[in-house]
């Protein structure tokens, strides 16, 4: 079997790279494991975002005309919930398992 080898002046244009270390081995990585590990770490800090803004929607709807955020606010939240919790969420979790 034959081994692929560049050719000597090739070699000295691509000498060959030191591979990364510590916190830019993971940003750098085209590994597929590794990249699809930090889609399913993404979408789980996401959950978690979209959880406590769903706490905030339960505290206002805790009880009748509770003043807790404002109409305006309460609207943001339960926008900012949906949005967390399906496109920054749920659209992540599948893409993690490519
Ligand atoms: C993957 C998608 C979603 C997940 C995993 C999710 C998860 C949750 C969870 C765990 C709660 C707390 C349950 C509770 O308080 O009773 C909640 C509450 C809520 N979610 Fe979502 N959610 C998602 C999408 C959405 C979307 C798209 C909307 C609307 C646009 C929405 C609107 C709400 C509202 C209004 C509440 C408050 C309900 C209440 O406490 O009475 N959620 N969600």
């Amino acid at each position: 079997m034959s081994e692929l080898s560049l050719a000597p002046e090739a070699a000295e244009s691509f000498p060959e790279r030191k591979p990364y270390t510590g916190l830019l081995s993971w940003v750098a990585s085209v590994d597929h494991k590794q990249i699809g590990i930090m889609y399913m770490l993404v979408a789980l800090v996401f959950f978690a975002v979209g959880g406590v803004e769903a706490l905030l929607i339960r505290v206002q709807l805790i009880q009748p005309e509770a003043t807790f955020l404002s109409p305006q606010a309460y609207n943001q939240i339960f926008t900012m919930h949906g949005t967390t919790m399906t496109l920054a969420g749920a659209v992540r979790r599948p893409a993690a398992a490519l």
